[in-house]
């Protein structure tokens, strides 16, 4: 028997590209630690505690690191200029600085730095 069609093919219905309500999951390895809706303008931080997650945070200015996390999946453009907590082999690893990254979209962070 083949698996032919029937006559019946009706249009499916197909997934929009972009979700309406973005979400960011924070993850510890393969543990989900939480997740929350992403609000424009709100710091990987900010979605962090709104998750009743702490990220250790001394500065808040991006100088010094303190902050930093893994970017898994999805988008937190950098600034033009990187800032001084973050250098360009720790972002080629994936490196955002929860201070200052604020998530567009989906995303998924680490919330261990790269290295
Ligand atoms: S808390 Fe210092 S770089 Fe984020």
């Amino acid at each position: 028997m083949s698996a032919g069609t029937t006559g019946l093919d009706l249009d499916a219905p197909k997934p929009d590209a972009k979700e309406p309500n973005p979400v960011i999951r924070f993850l510890k390895g393969a543990e989900l630690l939480g997740q929350c809706a992403v609000n424009p303008g709100e710091t990987i931080v900010d979605h962090a505690e709104a998750c009743g997650i702490r990220l250790p945070t001394n500065c808040t200015s991006g100088t010094c690191g303190t902050c930093m996390v893994s970017l898994i999946l999805g988008e937190v453009p950098l600034p033009e200029t990187l800032p001084p907590g973050l250098d360009d082999f720790l972002v080629e690893e994936g490196a955002r600085l929860g201070c200052i990254g604020l998530p567009v979209g989906d995303v998924d962070i680490d919330i261990r730095p790269p290295i």
